[in-house]
């Protein structure tokens, strides 16, 4: 359904994409996942056509945004970063005024209103004005718009930032039953766990290039590894440790496929400097571990690359 080469957009002297390559399928949910900065919001208004390209390219449902823009755009519904309804406007005249815009009149367009504001679970506040929804009831109505045109292609660009947990467990069932129907859809969000909860696979963006790709289960297990790690009150004198570790100041990471089992012989291995532990957990791997490793902890020097190779040394 979507369809991204070699995606290119800089602003001045910002690269804000570098090169992105990215396949939607149909029915598929691809969870965004990026630091601040990383690109999510530029890619997003690129597939709905609110922001040029630069170079490479975009094909939504075969269709290339750039020579054939209008009728790729109408295959997309979106819903920007920033919450965009008419405050004036009632919930029914914010629906009716976007489903216009999708081309739908009469009996159609009333009749897609009500099915939306069902989907969104605002069907019994049809008549409110916009200015006068709470913040999760917006963010519902927003998303509730992106619909309105039945879109093959659905980018949602952090639609529950800031939302209570009944909001965001509407959109996300939501978000769910629209992939089952068969939509393609961009779901850019700050909260891991929601993308293990709509059954998403995983982009990480990093300055502008994918930086992971996959299953989640997969995305994981390559950037993740079981280990110990051990927090000292500063950084410890240690001797030669029998595993592969990885130190950053008084952070001390021992990797093993069974944390539990290597503990022990660690704690002898560290011998007096074990006084001055201030933590010990066992991490196991996760996707946010996997986030971390991947767009970088704030002190992190180590590729992974490298653990690895003293992990096979
Ligand atoms: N309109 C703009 N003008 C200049 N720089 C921009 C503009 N929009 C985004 N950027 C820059 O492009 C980069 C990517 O931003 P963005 O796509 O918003 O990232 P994200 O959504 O992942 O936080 C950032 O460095 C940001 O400052
Ligand atoms: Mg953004």
């Amino acid at each position: 359904m979507l369809e991204v080469v070699n995606l290119r957009k800089s602003y001045k002297d910002i690269d804000a994409l570098r090169g992105v390559d990215l396949h939607i399928a149909g029915g598929e949910i691809v969870g965004v996942l990026g630091r601040n900065g990383a690109g999510k919001t530029t890619m997003a208004s690129i597939f709905a056509g609110t922001c040029p390209l630069d170079g490479g390219s975009v094909h939504i449902d075969g269709l290339d945004i750039s020579r054939r823009p209008v009728p790729a755009r109408r295959k997309v519904g979106y819903a920007a970063q920033e919450i965009s309804i008419y405050p004036v406007l009632s919930v029914r005249e914010n629906l009716r005024f976007f489903g216009e815009l999708c081309g739908l009149r009469g009996r159609g367009l009333r009749e897609r209103c009500e099915e939306v504001a069902a989907a969104v679970r605002l069907e019994g506040h049809l008549a409110r004005r916009g200015s006068d929804l709470s913040g999760g009831e917006k963010r519902r109505l927003h998303t509730g718009i992106a619909l309105m045109g039945r879109p093959l292609l659905l980018i949602l660009d952090e639609v529950t930032a800031g939302v209570d947990t009944q909001s965001r467990a509407v959109i996300l069932a939501l978000v769910r039953k629209l992939a089952t129907e068969g939509a393609a859809v961009y779901y850019s969000t700050h909260y891991l766990p929601e993308i293990e909860e709509i059954g998403a696979s995983v982009v990480i963006l990093k300055d502008g290039l994918v930086a992971a790709r996959g299953a989640i289960e997969s995305v994981v297990a390559e950037h993740c590894q079981p280990m110990v790690r051990v927090v000292f009150s500063a950084e410890p004198l240690l001797g030669p440790i029998s595993f592969p570790t990885r130190r950053r100041g008084p952070v001390v990471e021992i990797y093993a496929d069974a944390p539990s089992v290597i503990l022990p012989r660690v704690l002898a291995e560290f011998g007096s400097a074990s006084e001055t532990i201030r933590s010990v957990e066992l991490v196991q791997p996760s996707l946010e571990s996997a986030y971390l490793r991947v767009t970088g902890e704030p002190d992190d020097e180590t590729p992974l690359e490298k653990i690895r190779d003293v992990a096979l040394a």
